[in-house]
């Protein structure tokens, strides 16, 4: 097998990293920030400090603090058309996946004339080169800061779609796990469980390399070790570096490999249900491991003892396959994750609409040659995960 390693994003990580912002707005010579964050990153009086620092460094400022979650392309327009209007030079996005989702967004309309519905795709579409964008992720999960295009959601079809291409790409992550030091429990599972999602589907995807397989196993290593903690002790600054880490290592091993059925189901909740991203992602991973376990059983073993199981030597597939879902569902209850059922669904109405939405996605991924998932996807295969994933969860 050969293996590619492309890193876009060039990362500046530690605690206190987003003291530097000014100053890197400065080193890339720009005068007017387009500045993209959501209520919760204003109330939690990050936005501010943010926003002092580049005024600091002499650097105008113009807020949009409007983002929605699972941004609209209503939404992410509105924030590029600030920047046009207010002829900014760079834009920061600071907060969740959905404040860096838009920001990249703003970024790429800034050059590139709306609608932004002619730029989506993950591959073959080209756009111009814009300003610089610096993001600055406020929880451990998204991974955005490390990932060369955005999230979007089409609300007119329902769906979930891509932004790509040079005209949004990161000109600096900024990942300072002191900005997650004040996160609910709440939020801190359900974006540390999509930080795990990235490592362990892109650890075992169909695309997975040697270089992700390192970063994913990493990132596997480091959630065993710091997400339970980070839950039950928002303070724990050790544990908020090593989440961070684990996110953006996530993030890196996501970009080449992609992440597969979890993520698939997770995209079809968030899209029709509105179910948050972290605990779409996470509703399902259990069963996926599981399913996925005699394809590559030592894959799944890894998962396993990375979280404390133990297992003999000679452990079949089907052994194997059921620690790595007991390990998920065990940190899943210990973080107090919302499980299928919680989500407010009855199966019925998952089970309509999650397996087509699902196979129709993996379609048209394969089409433009992405197949990341290891078993066929079929709409037998993800009625049965969710199914399972209602019932044992
Ligand atoms: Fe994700």
């Amino acid at each position: 097998m050969q293996s590619i390693w492309s890193s876009p994003n060039p990362i500046l990580f530690g605690r206190g990293a987003s003291a530097a912002v000014g100053e890197q707005l400065l080193r890339a010579n720009c005068k007017r920030a387009l500045v993209v964050y959501d209520a919760g990153v204003k109330a939690a009086g990050i936005a501010d400090r943010i926003l002092a620092n580049i005024r600091a460094a002499g650097i105008e400022t113009v807020c949009f603090d409007g983002v929605q979650p699972d941004p609209p392309i209503w939404s992410v327009e509105q924030a590029g058309a600030l920047g046009v209007s207010e002829r900014v030079d760079c834009v920061v996005g600071v907060g969740g996946g959905s404040s860096l989702d838009t920001a990249k967004g703003a970024k790429l309309l800034i050059t590139n004339p709306p609608p932004l519905r002619q730029y989506f795709g993950r591959e073959g579409v080209v756009t111009k080169p814009s300003v610089p964008l610096i993001v600055i992720p406020t929880t451990a999960g998204t991974g955005s800061e490390c990932t060369p295009g955005g999230v979007i959601t089409d609300t007119e079809r329902g769906i979930k779609t891509n932004i790509a291409g040079i005209g949004c790409a990161v000109t600096l992550g900024i990942v300072d796990a002191d900005l997650t030091l004040g996160l609910p429990a709440s939020i801190s599972a359900s974006t540390g469980m999509d930080a795990l999602c990235h490592a362990a589907e892109s650890y075992t995807s169909a695309r997975a390399n040697s270089f992700s397989e390192i970063a994913g196993r990493e990132a596997i290593r480091l959630a065993a070790r710091h997400l339970v903690r980070v839950c039950e002790n928002g303070s724990d600054a050790e544990a908020r570096e090593g989440m961070m880490l684990a996110a953006t290592l996530g993030g890196i091993a996501m970009s080449g490999a992609l992440c597969h059925l979890s993520h698939d189901i997770g995209r079809s909740l968030g899209a029709k249900f509105h179910v948050p991203h972290g605990n779409g992602c996470a509703a399902c991973l259990p069963q996926v491991l599981e399913r996925v376990a005699p394809v590559m059983p030592q894959k799944l073993r890894f998962f396993a003892e990375s979280f404390g199981l133990a297992l003999p030597p000679d452990a079949s597939a089907e052994e194997i396959g059921r620690a790595a879902k007991d390990a998920a569902l065990s940190l899943m209850k210990r973080i107090n994750l919302p499980n299928m059922k919680a989500l407010g669904l009855s199966k019925e109405e998952l089970t309509a609409v999650v397996p087509d939405e699902v196979v129709m996605q993996c379609e048209t991924a394969a089409k433009i040659g992405i197949v990341t998932s290891p078993l066929p996807v079929t709409r037998e295969l993800i009625e049965e995960i969710v199914s399972r994933a209602f019932d044992e969860n």
